[in-house]
């Protein structure tokens, strides 16, 4: 069984869809997050208990599936990068049942939308069996997984009700930035007024959604197959865009890291295959060229989502430049947009994919 949010079709006002209206409701989350977590004075509010209990790790480990996972992997990239703390990533269904060595000081933080995911409460038993503490990310307040674990914080979302999970991740990316810059010393970052100005962006992204349901159309309604490829955190993203197009538009989708194509993968571009880039890292930037170039002489229809300073002509869309590592707020945006727009041309159910459901209680 799963347990569906029983939401009336009034919540879902001018929207066809709750899928566009969560979309589009993701500026106000970064700003309920803001205010939730930061104090009049710029001070973060997490609670010291919990940073020292992080702090005195060794490593963490964060567990999770679908798109929280996807989320994960940002955030551990944020934990090692911004804050020096060793982190890994597990999907839940495995760790669970194949639990690697752990460190002898470890912490666990679970991200979970709903707070339910059977895989997810099946680790936290196990961790709370080994006596080790743990921290839930969740957007359901005194669910099984925020209730049973040593610390929990609030995804400030509001209600995610389309299966598809769109302002759930990019609560979860948030709010791990907010956890890992706590745990740094940063200080060529201010964060609260990245986030606000990302909050900005992501609302220009979504008014011009028109230009994704053009790109779709002439894109992927059609197309059987799709990658989206890029290096560190676009890869990534990577991820999470394919399964977005996967699980509500069907089109065969693949996350692909850009530099692992050529050793296989590329034997599946052919002409017309869509190849859409997330290429957003100044530090591979000329590699990620190169990738897209390989799949062009293949025939691939490319469509590239640069950064202003990386981007260059015949890029599909151009985003403003941003910190590195919260450049997936921005990019997952676009890729959101892509697959509910595919999703509709294929005149298929946004909101209720088959044989998906919104929390898998099951394992
Ligand atoms: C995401 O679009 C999917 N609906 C699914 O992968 C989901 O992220 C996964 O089942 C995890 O759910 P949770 O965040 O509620 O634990």
């Amino acid at each position: 069984f799963h347990i569906d949010i029983d939401a009336s079709e009034a919540d879902k006002g001018t929207y066809d869809y709750y899928m566009l209206k969560e979309i589009d409701e993701q500026p106000v989350v970064i700003r309920h997050l803001l205010d939730k977590y930061f104090d009049d004075a710029g001070k973060i509010l997490l609670g010291d208990q919990l940073l020292a209990d992080i702090q005195a790790a060794d490593r963490l480990y964060i567990v999770a599936a679908g798109t929280s996972y996807h989320a994960g992997l940002v955030g551990a990239r944020m934990l090692e990068q911004w804050a020096g703390l060793p982190t890994e990533v597990h999907v839940a269904s495995e760790f669970a049942y194949d639990q690697p060595l752990l460190s002898q000081k470890p912490f666990f933080i679970f991200l979970s939308q709903s707070g339910e995911t059977a895989d997810s409460r099946e680790v936290l038993q196990n961790i709370n069996r080994a006596g080790f503490k743990s921290l839930t990310l969740t957007n359901v307040s005194n669910s099984t997984l925020w209730r049973e674990a040593t610390y929990a914080l609030p995804l400030m979302a509001g209600p995610e009700i389309a299966v598809a999970s769109t302002k759930a991740y990019v609560a979860q990316v948030t709010l791990e930035a907010i956890l890992a810059y706590a745990l740094s010393s940063r200080l060529d970052l201010d964060l609260e007024k990245e986030l606000s100005r990302i909050a900005i962006e992501i609302q220009a992204i979504v008014d011009d959604k028109l230009t994704f349901k053009r790109v779709a159309e002439e894109l992927l309604v059609n197309s059987q197959s799709a990658f989206y490829i890029g290096r560190g955190v676009d890869a990534d993203v990577a991820l999470e865009a394919a399964l977005k197009l996967k699980e509500i538009s069907y089109v065969q989708a693949e996350g692909f890291a850009a530099g692992e194509l050529k050793h296989g993968t590329l034997a599946l571009i052919e002409d017309g295959t869509p190849v859409i880039t997330l290429l957003t890292q100044p530090k591979t930037a000329g590699l990620v060229r190169g990738n897209i170039a390989e799949t062009q002489a293949r025939g691939a229809d490319t469509f590239t989502i640069a950064t202003k300073s990386l981007a260059t002509d015949g890029d599909g869309y151009v985003l403003p430049d941003v910190d590195p590592l919260l450049a997936p707020l921005l990019t997952v945006v676009p890729t959101q947009l892509l697959a509910y727009y595919t999703s509709l041309g294929r005149g298929l159910d946004v909101d209720h994919p088959r044989n998906l459901a919104k929390s898998v209680t099951v394992q």
